[in-house]
């Protein structure tokens, strides 16, 4: 057996640091074989229900629930830095050809050249990054998406809130309530989730001491893939394949003859439902009556309790990406933004994660087995076969 950098000989290797405690959190709490999850400590069926994403950021940031003037203050400086310089715009412009994460990922780190406190990682600094950065993130995408059209990025709008402003810069169109509302509770429930993949990306590389701009960008890269934030392109991708209920039956049939998996089903951590899915499914549901496209509902409630039913009794059971593509969708929203979404609501819980990290940090440097070749003889270029 060869032996390992520290000439140790591992007890145990744990591939993919499954069930693995790195460090301590007062950010949110998951209980996976229930399928609660808590954001500093309230419910998120009570945040969902009751909050706005303002107030949850706000409570993601500084810990605690606003009171009525602290979240109107917050609110105003929110409001106050949507605005992204014209050279990102530049930037965006350039690169217009890329994918909406690509573009996202490209322009929060195009933020960092004029950002004047990039530099600061005190925990203060930090989290008022993390403000301008949630503020700026929707106007990338946005600006990103009308460019991409050959279309003027449009203002921001002090006048809207949050998921407000997104869709009119989106679609150059004040959304009524109803849509604000639904983007509004996705938003919170995207917006914080331990130390899922991304975030615990983010931390390593705020773990080096590095910057917020540097772990949001990496936060975004590892998000992007399917495995994590790309499922919920993937199943309304599945939906449309489907495109009537009567179909469902023999396309998941096909999926799983061929061992295929579901994408929108199945976590790392809940080995009960994803808490986040309940909301999701009750609007999606309301929203598809609502545009007289019930069909696009009705393949995915097949596909969860006529098929996915056989997977619950090994804890395999519908995540929170399941039913965001329908709304997505039924918003008009076009599939390939979907992840970025996403990543508009998680920028807060990056920036927690981050906060964190460089309050008490240690360098996130695990090791791995070597298995490869012992002490080869180097052979000289003309020599080697
Ligand atoms: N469909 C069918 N089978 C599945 C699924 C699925 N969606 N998810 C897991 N399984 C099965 C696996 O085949 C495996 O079976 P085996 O033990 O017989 O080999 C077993 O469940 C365990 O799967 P792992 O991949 O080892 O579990 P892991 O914790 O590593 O994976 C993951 C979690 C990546 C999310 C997985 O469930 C998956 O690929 N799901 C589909 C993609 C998806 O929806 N991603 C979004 C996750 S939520 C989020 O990130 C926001």
């Amino acid at each position: 057996k060869t032996k390992s950098a520290w000439d140790k000989n591992p007890e145990e290797i744990i591939k993919g640091l499954k069930d693995v405690y790195f460090d301590t959190t007062t950010s949110s709490f998951i209980d996976g074989q229930e399928g609660k999850l808590l954001y500093r400590g309230y419910n998120i069926h009570d945040l969902a229900e009751k909050s706005t994403f303002e107030e949850v950021v706000y409570l993601l940031l500084y810990g605690k629930l606003p009171n009525k003037q602290q979240l109107e203050e917050f609110d105003q400086t929110m409001r106050a830095n949507r605005r992204i310089p014209d050279e990102v715009i530049q930037v965006l412009d350039l690169v217009k050809g890329s994918h909406p994460m690509d573009a996202l990922r490209t322009g929060i780190s195009a933020l960092a050249a004029f950002d004047p406190e990039v530099k600061d990682n005190s925990v203060e600094a930090t989290i008022r990054k993390g403000v301008r950065l949630t503020a700026q993130g929707p106007t990338i995408v946005a600006a990103h998406h009308r460019l991409r059209q050959g279309l003027e990025p449009v203002a921001p709008d002090p006048s809207l809130n949050h998921a407000g402003n997104f869709l009119k810069m989106l679609f150059d169109e004040v959304p009524d309530q109803e849509t604000t509302d639904l983007l509004d509770v996705d938003f919170i429930l995207h917006a914080e989730h331990g130390s899922n993949a991304s975030s615990f990306g983010a931390r390593v590389t705020a773990s080096t001491i590095s910057d917020l701009h540097s772990a949001v960008t990496t936060g975004v890269g590892v998000l992007k893939g399917p495995a994590h934030g790309g499922a919920a392109e993937e199943v309304m991708r599945m939906a449309l394949d489907i495109g009537q209920p009567e179909n469902a039956e023999d396309y998941c049939r096909n999926i799983l003859d061929n061992g295929g998996r579901f994408m929108g089903f199945g976590h790392r951590v809940y080995r009960a439902e994803d808490p986040h899915a309940r909301h999701l499914r009750e609007r999606s549901r309301i929203l598809s009556e609502k545009v007289g496209q019930p069909h696009w509902f009705q393949i995915l409630t097949y596909v969860e309790e006529e098929v996915m039913v056989r997977y619950r009794s090994r804890g395999i059971f519908v995540n929170v990406d399941f039913f965001a593509g329908s709304i997505y969708y039924l918003l008009g929203i076009p599939d390939d933004l979907f992840i970025s979404i996403f990543a508009l609501g998680r920028i807060a819980g990056w920036t927690l994660q981050c906060a964190e990290q460089f309050e008490d940090n240690i360098l996130l440097r695990p090791l791995m087995e070597y298995t490869g070749e012992m002490d080869l003889e180097y052979t000289a270029i003309g020599d080697r076969s």
